[in-house]
């Protein structure tokens, strides 16, 4: 038995250096050798990610990206994943960075590390037009969609209301559209633009409610052991925040900024 502990850990151990995973994280260094900066993105999620018909992406976030590997003197790489395999990615080295409008919470800080904060969002609940369900309170018993992985699965679930997941943002708002939910809970932003997009395209009116749910700050995410590399994108983004330059960004894109001071 003791034997074959220690030949499993050896196996381990020997993957461990093979893969590059576990605790060793991302260092500035790695980075700038590899001339590459990955990171793991789902791009479903506007104004942050979402994918162009050539197959590109673009979004605040990209374009943060963009100026931090401009700083870094690395091109960015950009891996495109369902949104509940970015942050596992992440942990398991897979890639460098996570980029997916992701809220910090305490139960994520377990298992990766965050940067700083660099904007505010919320959860909004989206209805169709005369829908009965008018604030939060409407929605105890009520059947919700919501993208797998997020923080509005989590926060529904937690709520007790009927969740029914999706891996696509698209599909949650297909789930309400098609009638099967009677809401669907999205960030805030995501639900302006993905709402906006639907009722200009005529197909029927989608409503956004007033009563925004939580107060969620997002950041990019990264392997344990990557702190000195966490630090330098902190210094990058506290002065792309400083110097208006996430503001300016967010202007480009149409969206609403809340720094993260406004907490
Ligand atoms: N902010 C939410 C979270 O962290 C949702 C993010 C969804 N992102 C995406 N690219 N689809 O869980």
């Amino acid at each position: 038995m003791k034997k074959t502990l220690i030949t499993l850990l050896c196996v381990v151990l020997a993957l461990t250096a093979l893969t590059g995973c576990g605790e060793k994280g991302t260092t500035l260094k790695s980075v700038q050798n590899a001339g590459e900066l990955v990171i793991a993105s789902s791009p479903d999620f506007p104004p942050f990610e979402s994918l162009n018909s050539d197959g590109s992406v673009d979004g605040i976030e990209i374009e943060l990206c963009n100026l931090i590997c401009e700083k870094l003197g690395v091109k960015l790489k950009i891996e495109q994943v369902d949104f509940d395999s970015v942050l596992p990615g992440v942990q398991a080295g897979k890639f460098n960075m996570g980029v997916s409008g992701i809220s910090i919470t305490e139960k994520r800080q377990k298992n990766v590390l965050f940067t700083d904060p660099y904007c505010l969002a919320a959860q909004a609940i989206v209805v169709t037009e005369g829908s009965p369900i008018t604030c939060k309170a409407d929605l105890e018993g009520k059947a919700v969609s919501v993208q797998t992985g997020t923080t509005a699965e989590s926060y529904c679930m937690e709520q007790g209301y009927a969740v029914n997941s999706f891996a696509a943002n698209s599909d949650a708002q297909a789930a309400l559209t098609t009638g099967k939910v009677d809401a669907w809970v999205i960030d805030d932003l995501t639900a302006a633009e993905m709402v906006k997009a639907y009722n200009g395209d005529g197909n029927g009116t989608l409503v956004i409610l007033p009563e925004a749910m939580t107060t969620e700050p997002y950041a990019f995410a990264f392997s344990f052991g990557s702190e000195e590399l966490v630090k330098e994108i902190n210094g990058i983004l506290s002065e792309l925040v400083a110097d208006g330059t996430v503001q300016a960004i967010f202007d480009k894109f149409d969206a609403p900024y809340t720094s993260p001071a406004q907490a």
